[in-house]
């Protein structure tokens, strides 16, 4: 059977083109700079996000705790979103790897971390404390609902870091989304950041990897500690390939993803026992919530929507997450909202 696979977009398998690129690519010894395939979509990435460089490595992860390690020493204190990936989803790698000190402020329901609470976390001169060094956003913020930051917002948490002599990190695993949800440019939403980590492997429908982007004299740091981690790869062009096509051509496309989204939840908010909140789908994920009176959780659910054809994964017992993607067509919108009026009816 094909499956429906609303678990994550990072369940995306290549594209055809993608494979057929990846059978012919041009490849070299990535550590000695040789893969021309690689270069070629570091130059990509960097000129698309108009930053110096860029570097491609293995997964999103790898390249936030690189950022991380480029930009803050150990005993030096990052501000991060309580609700933000680096700090719930990255095994602690900054404080096991780093030394790192994580400060979680609240992310608010719009995906930000307040202004006020920023100023108020960074530290002052004494000996007692760690040195605050970088704040963390993540654009699109996943948890709150792949809520997209504003260039805006992003442009006044950027002066206020630079100000109080801090760096930026932007985790933008999926950046192109919050643009095209804004209709925005993504130079202008990442300008204020120092670096930007995004993900190929996510929306983009790439195999593996992401890229980390930012100054030439961050990215030498961090092809450095790419390499200290285990990340310098060898014939790495055959996957880098398809980041190009994922560059090129899927980022045109994600609006699909994001209208299917919508589509998804009109549909739901009309099933019996499904809420919504009030303003999703922000971009390619739909969160829905059991009412009250459902009498199965989402665990039976998900068990019996898989006899349908439909994976799913639960966030709670009363809480799920729908992510759309290039493998989510029209039709599959559809039978995913009779399925649940099937098993909620
Ligand atoms: C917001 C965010 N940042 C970072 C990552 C990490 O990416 P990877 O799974 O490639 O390590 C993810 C993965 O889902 C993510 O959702």
């Amino acid at each position: 059977m094909d499956y429906i696979d609303l678990r994550s977009d990072t369940v995306t398998k290549p594209t055809p083109e993608m494979r057929e690129a990846m059978a012919e690519a041009e490849v070299g010894d990535d550590v000695y700079r040789d893969d021309p395939t690689v270069n070629r979509l570091e130059e990509l990435a960097a000129g698309m996000l108009g930053k110096e460089a860029s570097l491609f490595v293995p997964s999103g992860t790898m390249g936030n705790l690189i950022a991380l390690l480029v930009h803050c020493q150990r005993g030096n204190e990052a501000i991060v979103g309580d609700k933000s990936h680096i700090y719930l989803n990255e095994a602690g790698g900054m404080s096991a790897l780093g030394g790192i000190q994580p400060w979680p402020l609240p992310n608010q329901k719009d995906g930000t971390l307040a202004l006020d609470d920023i100023l108020a976390s960074i530290r002052t001169e004494d000996v007692h404390h760690p040195i605050t060094r970088l704040i963390c956003l993540e654009n699109t913020q996943n948890i709150c609902g792949g809520v997209p930051l504003t260039p805006e917002y992003m442009r006044q948490v950027g002066d206020l870091a630079h100000k109080n002599n801090l760096s930026l990190h932007i985790d933008g695993a999926r950046i192109f989304n919050a643009t095209v949800a804004q209709n925005v440019d993504v130079k202008e939403l990442v300008a204020p950041a120092d670096s930007i980590m995004f993900c190929l492997s996510k929306g983009l429908a790439s195999p593996i990897g992401s890229m980390l982007v930012g100054t030439s004299k961050f990215i030498a740091r961090a092809r450095h500690i790419r390499k200290m981690l285990g990340g310098g790869m060898r014939q790495v062009g055959i996957v880098a390939t398809a980041g190009i096509i994922s560059l090129e051509k899927m980022t045109r496309r994600l609006a699909d993803d994001h209208a299917r989204a919508r589509k998804l939840a009109d549909g739901l908010k009309q099933v019996q026992g499904i809420l919504i909140d009030e303003g999703l789908p922000y971009s390619n994920m739909v969160y829905l919530n059991l009412a009250r009176d459902v009498k199965i959780d989402t665990k039976t659910i998900t068990e019996r929507m898989l006899k349908l054809g439909i994976l799913l994964d639960p966030e709670s017992a009363s809480r799920f997450r729908l992510v759309t993607h290039y493998w989510i067509d029209d039709g599959a919108v559809e039978k995913t909202i009779r399925a649940f009026k099937t098993v909620l009816g």
